[in-house]
């Protein structure tokens, strides 16, 4: 039997445990939960860290039982990676072993009055004054404002601060502290790509940054040791897996661009999760944007390798527009049911959705936008919408696509694309002849957790993934099949579809 991997996907939306074969990349077996979000005041989204560690366990034991199943012996799992949706920020204490709040998620608002306040301050009210060092402008997105608002507001978290038993850490970090051991000797840290998001962490010197913590007011020692993206943090204690090295850790838009093969410099790949993430690879150098992106810390691939650096396109509302259409709307009972809903209207009929929910991202960083849905008319039914829906994620992407294209100076000449959301046929076809250029999707979709496995597995001392070779992923292509008049030059997949223009 070969050598297997195996990973944590913690995401927005949900867990999975996945399980590769270390020489073929295959997928062996695997296991999701959904994860319960939770909306406590307007623009407020919270998650229970216990939530999901529970969900961390019960994916990692009913994964293995599907092995046991597949008379597959667990005991080739030679290693373990951890990814994760990024920014969320959690504050739990060291001797109880107990989360101090709920985890704050990246796509919260609460923090509006503190970002206001911090740019408020900064000279020239420049949002970007701590770009130089974090690649980042300042804004509710990121931990640094969130662990603020913990610290201002909480004060079961006031008081573990003073008592030195605070831990901060980003979903990574809690899940690694808890399978290493929890409160009985846990190992606190992260990896370079999580702690860039923080805003605490110095890009160019690859460490937290003194003067960024004074401007924070946030103390040093509640925070994790900052380690590669590839070597052993520590083993799993307890269940199925004890003993297992874990030795890959990334954040999940990391994860995806080293799931996606994208080493080299120039090249690209965009996921459609909760929101949309769209990284460019810009090889060892951090490079600043002029046109609203962020620069972010790709990965460091082992403790002696350098850092690899991205320019990002972040989207904070993607798939999260089909969960509120189908949660808090009922337009439709599952999100895969919208690809139909919005085929057999073919078109939005005018209607164009901006979904700002959480204000908006990349390339405008405006935390006050809200969504809004607009060129109604009598007409206009739950197909227009669901199509104006799908149609608004793509508008969103073109927008990312267009900043880079003009930062890079070099235009992508197609995209590589991944996550939940691709499995719509319709939104992958749009999405090409939005962008005029063809995308590109592998067959195998789970490309975030590949890429952390690919870490995990190839990290010294494990040795059983080499990151280079040339693996035979199969993939799909969506060519634009329209033109710049916006006529489309075959009817065949988008039967009666009237071509929307973006406004
Ligand atoms: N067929 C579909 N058409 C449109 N949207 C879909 C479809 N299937 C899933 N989605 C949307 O994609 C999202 C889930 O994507 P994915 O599984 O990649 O997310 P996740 O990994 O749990 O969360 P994260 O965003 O943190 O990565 C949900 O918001 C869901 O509404
Ligand atoms: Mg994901």
């Amino acid at each position: 039997m070969d050598p297997l991997v195996a990973a944590i996907d913690q995401g927005t939306s949900s867990t999975r445990f996945l399980v590769f074969n270390a020489k073929t990349a295959e997928l062996i077996s695997h296991h999701q939960v959904e994860i319960k979000q939770r909306f406590p005041k307007e623009g407020w989204v919270e998650e229970d860290p216990k939530e999901i560690m529970l969900s961390v366990y019960e994916c990692i034991e009913r994964t293995c039982e599907k092995l046991c199943q597949l008379n597959i012996d667990i005991s080739n799992i030679k290693a373990l990676g951890v990814t994760n949706q990024r920014e969320t920020t959690l504050v739990w204490d060291k001797e109880t072993g107990e989360p101090l709040y709920n985890a704050i998620v990246w796509l919260d608002l609460r923090t509006q009055p503190t970002v206001e306040r911090l740019i408020n301050k900064a000279p020239g009210r420049n949002k970007n004054h701590l770009k130089h060092k974090t690649g980042l402008p300042i804004s509710t997105y990121f931990s640094a404002v969130k662990l603020r608002w913990l610290l201002d507001n909480v004060d079961e978290v006031q008081q573990a601060v003073l008592s030195r038993q605070a831990l901060f850490g980003t979903v990574d970090s809690w899940i690694i502290w808890c399978l290493t051991g929890g409160r009985n000797g846990g190992v606190h840290c992260t990896d370079v790509s999580n702690a860039s998001r923080t805003m605490l962490f110095n890009i160019n010197t690859m460490a937290w940054d003194p003067e960024l913590c004074r401007y924070f007011e946030v103390p040093m020692e509640i925070l994790p040791k900052v380690r590669s993206s590839s070597e052993i943090y520590g083993w799993m204690k307890s269940n199925s897996l004890a003993g297992v090295p874990i030795s890959g850790c990334l954040g999940d838009q990391s994860a995806a661009l080293v799931g996606q093969m994208c080493f080299r410099e120039g090249q690209a790949k965009n996921t459609y999760g909760t929101g949309c993430f769209l990284l460019r690879n810009t090889g060892t150098k951090p490079v600043m944007s002029e046109h609203g992106l962020l620069t972010t810390v790709a990965y460091k691939l082992g403790k002696n390798e350098p850092a690899c650096y991205a320019l990002e396109g972040s989207v904070a509302i993607a798939g999260a527009v089909v969960r509120w259409l189908k949660d808090n709307m009922g337009i439709v009972q599952s999100s895969s049911e919208i690809e139909k809903l919005a085929a057999a209207a073919g078109t939005s009929y005018g209607c164009y959705f901006v979904p700002a929910f959480s204000g908006l991202y990349a390339p405008y960083w405006e935390p006050s936008a809200r969504g809004i849905i607009c060129g109604l008319t009598q007409f206009t039914n739950r197909k227009h919408l669901a199509f104006a829906a799908l149609e608004a994620v793509c508008f969103q992407t073109r927008e990312i696509l267009d900043a880079m294209n003009q930062d890079s100076g070099v235009p992508l000449t197609e995209l590589q694309v991944d996550g939940g959301m691709t499995s719509n046929r319709l939104l992958m076809q749009l999405q090409a002849d939005i962008l005029c250029i063809p995308v590109v999707r592998p067959t195998m979709s789970e490309t975030t957790a590949l890429g952390v496995a690919m870490a995990a597995g190839a990290a010294e001392g494990v040795d059983v993934w080499h990151l280079r070779r040339n693996l035979a992923v199969g993939a799909e292509r969506f060519e634009p099949q329209i033109n710049s008049d916006g006529e489309r030059a075959s009817s065949a997949s988008l039967v009666g579809r009237r071509p929307s223009r973006k406004p």
